[in-house]
């Protein structure tokens, strides 16, 4: 056999589709082969055969989804098939966000709320890193995943009490656990400044425990410790800490809260954009003007409507509104909020002008910040990424479509430093999701949030049909990324 009949074979081959490659490049009609995972050629490729064909005239071929921001640590072991990902075109997702992450943890010891959002059982807990992805690499997910190490957790696994700053010899313990994280192949670390963990930590503590990050180019993750009156002072934080240690830094989920900072979003941008000629900074954003965090009554997270989620004394009140929760109890919202804890609601405390303007900044990632818990989750978890690709782009109208896979694809594989991801070129591993530009729509809502999207025909992971039309075929050929 010639070494040109050997390339006109593949695995897979998609055929007549409008390319768009994750690069922003504009679009391109192409087929697509895949050969042992990896994508072989690109191009016009009649006269080429494969042992699977997929017809995608009409439709557009793409990378799949990289979701740059969740908590599914936990369910890509304890729900492998993560339909409510795949199903709209995911590929890979960042875990051990906001500070939270599966490992490493105790079996004997209580989870403080937020860490238990992740819903971690006690008998399944790593005390190593190198243990959760051994765990992955072992009993595969259907997606990929990049995993963070999170410093509440950290906290939590070392200092006997949690209100108070850590010791220096609490720091050294804790740097050694980011150390080992680091040498397992953890991408970064995360905080949650923001949560009771963590809120008492200082500066000098985080940028102390994250040194082990600087030798590997990791990165520095954060939930920030105030995304409302004092948001600018928590980038100056969050920036500084970049500096200190000088890694990039990831602004999650960036948001401006509660109505007295709705347009602060028109003073934040602009600082980050002029920060990211001195350093390296990255942000992510769901598309939504809800947000949805651990039930508490304090920070002003009871300003707006709010809807229960999940409530372990009172899973009854799950999808109920908080109002009418305490009307029906005769109590005020920060009582009834007491009594619902721990549990999760979903929060309304954004302007719709600031989540188009922080989605629209050119260096804003796609992230769900989805938690995949409980019958009534922020519609998030199923719905960001068909969100964004059809209401917000065909829609809306906020940005080309080549730019909306860009924010979900090559930005973020570019920024997590994913190697041979998020965008389409031979040789690349072939995560691929074919959709219909003209139905791609988020089905999820806050009262029906778990609702697949639509216009989701195929999705690929490292070269296995995951998905098509609307069901899940059974593969779990996801990979553990580490760092290069
Ligand atoms: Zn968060
Ligand atoms: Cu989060």
């Amino acid at each position: 056999m010639t070494e040109a009949s050997v390339s006109l074979r593949h695995d897979l081959l998609i055929r007549g589709g409008t390319v768009i490659d994750g690069t922003r490049a504009p679009r391109f009609l192409a087929d697509v082969a895949v050969q042992d995972g990896r994508i072989s050629a690109i191009g016009d490729l009649t006269g080429h055969s494969a042992g699977q064909e997929i017809d995608a005239r009409g439709r557009i071929v793409a990378p799949g989804f990289i979701d740059s921001h969740t908590h599914d640590d936990q369910a890509l072991l304890s729900q492998p098939l993560m339909p409510f990902k795949v199903s709209q075109g995911v590929t890979t997702v960042i875990a051990g966000n906001c500070g939270i992450s599966a490992a490493p943890l105790r079996p004997d010891m209580d989870l403080p709320m937020p860490l238990n959002l992740i819903d971690v059982p006690a008998n399944e807990r790593f005390t190593r890193f190198a243990d959760y992805l051994d765990a992955l690499r072992q009993q595969p997910a259907t997606l990929n995943v990049a995993a963070m190490v999170g410093h509440s957790t950290l906290r939590a696994v070392t200092m006997s009490e949690l209100d108070r700053e850590a010791t220096p010899q609490e720091i050294a313990a804790m740097q050694a656990l980011v150390e080992e994280a680091m040498e397992a192949g953890a991408i970064g670390l995360s905080t949650g400044t923001f949560y009771p963990p963590a809120v008492k930590a200082t500066t000098e503590e985080i940028i102390e425990v994250c040194r082990p990050l600087t030798a590997r180019q990791a990165l520095y993750v954060t939930h920030m410790r105030d995304e409302s009156d004092q948001v600018m002072q928590a980038l100056e934080e969050t920036f500084r800490i970049g500096r200190e240690l000088d890694v990039p830094v990831v602004v999650s989920h960036h948001k401006v809260q509660n109505r007295p900072n709705f347009g602060k979003s028109q003073v934040t941008l602009p600082f980050i954009r002029e920060t990211m000629q001195r350093q390296r900074v990255c942000l992510d954003c769901y598309p939504y003007t809800a947000g949805s965090t651990m039930i508490r009554a304090d920070r002003g997270m009871l300003e707006g409507r709010a809807l229960i989620a999940e409530s372990l004394p009172h899973p009854e009140c799950a999808g109920r509104e908080l109002d009418d929760i305490a009307r029906d109890w005769g109590v005020d919202r920060a009582e009834a909020a007491r009594r619902l804890q721990p549990g999760s609601a979903i929060y309304f405390l954004m302007d719709e002008g600031d989540v188009q303007r922080i989605l629209a900044f050119e260096d804003t990632m796609i992230g769900s910040d989805g938690i995949p818990v409980g019958s009534k989750p922020h519609p998030r978890l199923w719905g960001t990424f068909p969100r964004v690709l059809g209401h917000y782009s065909r829609d809306v109208g906020l940005f080309p479509l080549e730019t909306a896979v860009w924010k979900m694809s090559g930005l973020t594989a570019r920024n997590f430093g994913l190697e041979d991801r998020g965008t389409l070129a031979p040789g690349k591993h072939a995560d691929i999701v074919v959709f219909d530009a003209a139905t791609i729509r988020d089905a999820a809502d806050y009262a029906d949030p778990t609702r697949p999207a639509e216009g989701i025909d195929a999705v690929f992971v490292n070269g296995r049909l995951s998905w098509q039309a609307g069901a899940h075929t059974g593969a779990r050929a996801g990979q553990v990324i580490t760092r290069a």
